[in-house]
């Protein structure tokens, strides 16, 4: 009986294993994961061997008040740090981890994603000096921009700004609150005094959020926001988005009817198909698909996902292609959004079938692979300073941005911004639009993989 019970086991395995694609989806997730560390900032430690090129960096960073800013991640191939995107990247990647659990622990990546969390959520404490004082950006973006280099032979001035009650920003101080509530989530099995810190300062920040309310970029808070910093065009959404993690982290009603409640006022059923560091409209009608007694949630999701894989722009080789900037990335975000659909008991064939295909695109489907050190012909030359520097004690300079070299190091698991409507792309270090690497890009894509894992493939 034992017997004939293992060789059934074996033989469901077998299926399993045949079901699956052509790529090995836990190596991807790993060396994703393996990107954040390489985006660290910060005293390092715990570091992969691989990274040995980078090292400890920006440790000056401070408040205007003297407070302890360093840690956290650098945003992308620049060395800026930007609170909002920071916080939409672990907004993103605690909901796949929460989402997909199962996915990361079969993908032997459930303490990699934790990791890879708390190191931007370490920082968001820090970054959160008191209930209504939020730093949400350390670097001149001007300056950040203008220099090619390591970061640790840095020496620009790293100013501070932050969101405070006479400088708001419900925007990405709601954004803040959505990360910390769902990463509470993640660590609430696993160590539950963490997620009550991460709990507790998500609710000072929604409160701060609702009360406070302003675009960050227009309130005063970052006097140089001319259009080179993440620019916000509104933060209804978020406030909503905010309150939404926070109901389904907490099951708090008082929640719940505080997030239908700003739905409402801002519209948000009006705004069909956002999902993005700057709109959040769909991805609210995923968690409040999930959690409220109200349908409307699912519908308009369901038919913001009918429509985008019904109606949208793709590549000939298939991609959705609704940016030109970060293609890949805006692809796997729909994919991770409307998992959720699907995650309900609707559209799961098309939906799964969509999720894979985007996913097997970025991997290789369309010929060649988008993630560096991985698979068939992956990007040698990202847009990314620290890996393009060789070892010192060479310079390192506007030089290494121009030489059609390969980077001399490998900034592992990045996925680069992706290709045109017609599927060009070219390995080039000075197209950023197309071959950067960003902490946004990956969260998305690395909780779709987590899902493929959990579904079997
Ligand atoms: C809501 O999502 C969680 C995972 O985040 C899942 O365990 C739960 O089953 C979902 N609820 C419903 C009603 O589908
Ligand atoms: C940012 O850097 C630019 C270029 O170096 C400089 O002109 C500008 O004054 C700086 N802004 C601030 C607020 O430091």
């Amino acid at each position: 009986m034992a017997s004939l019970r293992s060789i059934l086991l074996l033989l469901l395995s077998a299926a399993v294993a045949c079901h699956g694609g052509t790529y090995d989806y836990s190596e991807v997730i790993q060396k994703s994961l393996l990107f954040y560390q390489a985006e660290r900032t910060g005293k390092l430690s715990g570091m992969d061997p691989s990274l040995y090129w980078r090292k400890d960096s920006c440790l000056d960073d401070k408040g205007q008040n003297g407070e302890d800013l360093t840690g956290g991640y650098f945003d992308a191939g620049d060395y800026m740090k930007f609170g909002f995107t920071l916080a939409y990247t672990l907004t993103l990647l605690s909901w796949g981890a929460i989402s997909y659990e199962q996915g990361y622990a079969s993908a032997g990546a459930l303490d990699g994603v934790r990791d890879a969390i708390k190191w931007g959520t370490d920082y968001l404490l820090k970054a959160h000096v008191s209930a209504n004082e939020l730093y949400v950006q350390v670097g001149n973006t001007t300056a950040d921009h203008n220099y090619w280099g390591r970061p640790e032979d840095m020496t620009l001035e790293r100013p501070a700004y932050k969101v405070d009650t006479e400088h708001p920003g419900s925007d990405v101080a709601a954004e803040t609150a959505a990360a910390l509530a769902a990463a509470s989530g993640v660590f609430r099995s696993v160590d539950a005094t963490y997620a009550d810190t991460l709990l507790q300062h998500a609710k000072e920040l929604i409160a701060f959020a609702d009360n406070y309310r302003a675009i960050y970029t227009e309130s005063g808070a970052i006097p140089d926001s001319d259009g080179t910093a993440y620019l916000s065009k509104g933060y209804g959404d978020e406030l909503a988005w905010g309150y939404a993690w926070l109901a389904k982290i907490t099951n708090d009603q008082t929640y719940l009817q505080r997030a239908e409640e700003v739905y409402e006022e801002f519209g948000l059923i009006n705004i069909g198909g956002g999902l993005n560091w700057e709109q959040k409209a769909s991805g609210v009608d995923a968690v409040l698909a999930n959690i409220s007694s109200n349908g409307q949630y699912l519908e308009h999701l369901r038919g913001t996902c009918n429509y985008l894989l019904t109606n949208e722009k793709r590549t000939p080789k298939g991609l959705l292609f609704l940016s030109e900037w970060g293609s890949l990335q805006v692809a796997a975000t729909v994919a991770l959004m409307c998992l959720e659909v699907s995650n309900l008991g609707l559209d799961q064939e098309t939906l799964q079938a969509f999720a894979k295909q985007q996913i097997d695109y970025a991997l290789g489907d369309a010929g060649r692979s988008y993630v560096v050190g991985f698979g068939e012909n992956p990007p040698l030359r990202a847009h990314h300073r620290a890996a393009s520097c060789p070892d010192l004690p060479a310079t390192c300079d506007w030089t290494q941005y121009s030489t059609t070299d390969p980077n001399p190091h490998e900034v592992t698991g990045a996925l680069v911004g992706g290709p045109g409507e017609n599927d060009d792309y070219s390995d080039d270090r000075t197209d950023y639009v197309h071959n950067e690497v960003c902490i946004v890009y990956n969260a998305p894509f690395t909780g779709v993989l987590a899902a493929l894992k959990q579904l079997g493939y």
